[in-house]
């Protein structure tokens, strides 16, 4: 490469645009074999709890779940998978993998990762397992971290999760400061019911949004169970907004260069004025 007059890189400068957009953007997952291994040990993981023998297909195995399970049983097989997942070593640096592409072109290449890796699971009209429209900001987390998506099974209409555009996100705070009642009977959902864009996924495809804007999910009406992981990442020199969620407790620094861990560790020298 000869003269420039770009700092960035052409690729990553149109996938922040359409982030910028939409306030997301969906990818294939950079490494499909690494989320097959994955899956599959989350398929293992269940079948040791329910003490089932390993299906021959992973994916009808876990759009099918509720089959096999009551609503009263789901959060036991949750945790089962849960815990089982997050004490392998490779859990995170292999979920990072997965979009590390987007999230170096989005967040930086100097991250601090969410401690562990969520597992959700929403069983056809289970209404508990619902996520109410809420932004992850309200929560104290941080404005500047990202969360990678990513469903096990293909997830479309109530099946998949919806977000507000960031165009009609705009409009949440000004609208919300001017309520009579601070907002005690404000219907936040109803009021932009017509405006979320629920987001379809494939399995193979991984998400990447920006939890600022407003999102959730609703009670899946679709015959299939849905399965999905996510963490949130951030860059690991950015403020963050909470004591609860700050770095060490809640975020953990992964990916620290060589310079920053000097300049970390530097000592000004004492007593010396020159
Ligand atoms: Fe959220």
């Amino acid at each position: 490469m000869g003269l420039t007059d770009r700092f960035t890189d052409p690729g990553e400068d149109a996938l922040a645009a359409d982030f910028m957009a939409n306030g997301y953007v969906v990818r294939d997952v950079d490494d499909r074999a690494a989320l097959d291994a994955f899956r599959h040990e989350i398929v293992r993981l269940a079948c040791e709890h329910l003490k089932c023998d390993p299906p021959a297909d992973d994916g009808a195995f876990l759009n099918g779940i509720h089959e096999r399970v009551t609503v009263a049983e789901i959060n036991a097989l949750r945790l089962h998978v849960f815990n089982g997942l997050n004490k392998h070593s490779w859990c995170r640096p292999t979920y990072l993998s997965l979009a590390r592409k987007a999230i170096d072109a989005l967040v930086g290449n100097e991250l601090a990762m969410q401690n562990r890796v969520n597992l959700s699971i929403q069983m056809p009209n289970d209404e508990t397992s619902t996520l109410a429209v809420h932004a992850d900001v309200w929560s104290a987390e941080t404005p500047y971290e990202v969360v990678e998506w990513t469903p096990l099974v293909d997830v479309y209409d109530t099946k998949a999760m919806y977000i507000l555009r960031p165009e009609i996100n705009r409009t949440v705070r000004e609208r919300m400061s001017t309520l009579k009642d601070g907002g005690k009977e404000f219907d936040l959902f109803e009021a932009y019911r017509n405006e979320f864009h629920w987001i379809p996924v494939k399995y193979g495809q991984t998400l990447v949004f920006s939890p600022i804007l407003l999102h959730g999910n609703v009670r899946n009406d679709t015959a299939e169970s849905r399965w999905s992981v996510n963490c949130r990442l951030t860059g690991l020199f950015t403020p963050y907004a909470s004591d609860e969620k700050c770095l060490g407790r809640f975020y953990t620094p992964i990916t620290p260069k060589m310079t920053s861990r000097i300049g970390m560790n530097f000592k000004a020298p004492e007593g010396f004025n020159g």
